[in-house]
């Protein structure tokens, strides 16, 4: 072996030594030596830590970057300039970064690397609510008239995933009609409810609540409809048989919105015939002293800006020495007393011999004096019959 072979063959095995040496350290080292990371989910707007971890490091850098492969922190030096890019944390086994002020556009895979040989990365994926804006409703017509036929339309912008979205009408859920239309990276959701306004939904509130994962509690807007419809009107009286001489009040009840502030009577088509003694009083018509005379139809009307309605009274006044013959409903009562006194005599005459027979039969063991007395004393007296018994009970009795 010359000199020369032999210095080849030295520096070999060094090399080798080298080698052997530096792969079993790097197999030590391999040892849990990887970064380790979290899928992230924050609501806009606040702020996200992205944590990098590696247990078991020897003093290798740790890096994160952005989706966008941009370098953010190399281990504690900065370097991407983004004043909402923030140090937590960074030792050995932590790199711990922080982003304030979170945007839509800050979603999506994060890359954490340990500078390995090789490189061993990991990603974290940054998730990024969008919050709903309040919802608005709009499609309201104040008033709407009975029999339109409105369109709600309930509209929040800016959720991310989709918010939903529902309808109340007086706190009970109705189904609405929902769209939803991306606009950039958020969504805009809009449901509409559609219906023929009656006067039922005068007063009701509409409420359109927005539900979604960045909210605590739904948001909620109410809207109260307004519905304008035409008078309905009643007539109420006092007296279900009306007589003469009697005193008469009628009273045009009025529903409507709105509501009709002046109410006309009328009497067969015409004025009232005696304003003496047929008073108007706002919606009352009052009648002091009824004549047979009185008899018709009154009739009371009422509108607003919608039309006119009217309701009708037949007054039939009837004679109150005639009311014997002609009254059936009299008639009828004077039956059905009839039949309830006729069924209480028989009553009182069946337990009357009922009693008869029964009190007999006890009387037999009795002096048959006593069954007048008022006392017992006086029935012993009474029974003088049985002067035995009668003298026997006495001394009891001193
Ligand atoms: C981020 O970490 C800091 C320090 O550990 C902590 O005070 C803060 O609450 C964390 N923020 C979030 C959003 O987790
Ligand atoms: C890491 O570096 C520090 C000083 O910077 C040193 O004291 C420590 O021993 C090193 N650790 C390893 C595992 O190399
Ligand atoms: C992190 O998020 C990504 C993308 O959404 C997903 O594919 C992955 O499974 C998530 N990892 C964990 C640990 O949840
Ligand atoms: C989304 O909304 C815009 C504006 O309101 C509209 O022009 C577009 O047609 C909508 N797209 C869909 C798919 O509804
Ligand atoms: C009814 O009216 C007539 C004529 O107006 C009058 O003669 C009569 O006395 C009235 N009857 C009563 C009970 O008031
Ligand atoms: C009114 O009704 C009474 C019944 O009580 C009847 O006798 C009388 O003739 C009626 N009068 C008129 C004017 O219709």
């Amino acid at each position: 072996m010359t000199p020369k072979q032999y210095l080849i063959f030295i520096l070999s095995g060094l090399c080798a030594d080298v080698i052997k040496v530096a792969g079993t350290k790097s197999r030590a080292k391999g040892q849990g030596q990887f970064p380790i990371t979290q899928n992230v989910t924050v609501v806009e707007g606040t702020s996200a830590n992205m944590t990098c971890r590696v247990d078991y490091n020897d003093n290798t850098s740790l890096q994160w970057s952005n989706p966008a492969q941009q370098t953010l922190f190399f281990g504690d030096k900065k370097a991407l300039r983004d004043h909402r890019i923030e140090l937590v944390r960074a030792s050995s086994q932590e790199l711990t970064i922080r982003i304030n002020d979170i945007s839509l556009s800050d979603e999506g895979q994060y890359t954490c690397s340990l500078f390995t040989m090789p490189v061993k990365t990991t990603k974290a994926f940054l998730t990024v609510l969008g919050v709903p804006g309040r919802p608005e409703i709009t499609g309201f017509t104040k008033p709407a008239m009975e029999g339109d036929i409105i369109t709600l339309t309930c509209t929040t912008t800016g959720s991310k995933p989709a918010a939903r979205i529902q309808w109340l009408r007086n706190d009970k859920e109705v189904q609405g009609t929902t769209h939803v239309n991306a606009t950039g990276k958020s969504f805009t959701v809009r449901s509409t409810l559609q219906f023929k306004v009656d006067r039922w939904d005068d007063g009701v509130a509409y409420t359109c609540s927005v539900e979604h994962e960045s909210l605590p509690n739904p948001y909620m807007t109410t809207e109260v409809l307004e519905v304008h419809y035409v008078p309905h009107l009643e007539i109420k009286h006092s007296l279900i048989i009306p007589q003469e001489g009697q005193y008469l009040k009628l009273e045009c009840v009025s529903t409507g919105n709105p509501i009709p502030d002046l109410v006309l009577w009328s009497k067969d088509g015409g004025e009232l015939p005696d304003i003496e003694r047929m008073i108007v009083e706002g919606k009352e018509l009052t009648i002091t002293t009824l004549n047979k005379t009185d008899n018709g139809t009154y009739r009371c009307e009422a509108s607003n800006h919608l039309g006119t309605s009217t309701a009708e009274y037949i007054l039939f006044v009837y004679d109150p020495n005639a009311l014997g013959q002609h009254g059936p409903d009299h008639a009828l009562i004077g039956g059905v007393v009839a039949v309830v006194v006729f069924i209480t005599l028989c009553l009182i005459i069946v337990l009357g011999r009922y009693l008869a027979r029964h009190k007999g039969t006890y009387l037999t063991h009795e002096a048959k004096g006593a069954e007048d007395a008022p006392d017992a004393d006086t029935a012993i007296i009474n029974a003088e019959g049985n002067h035995m018994h009668a003298e026997e009970k006495k001394e009891y009795f001193i």
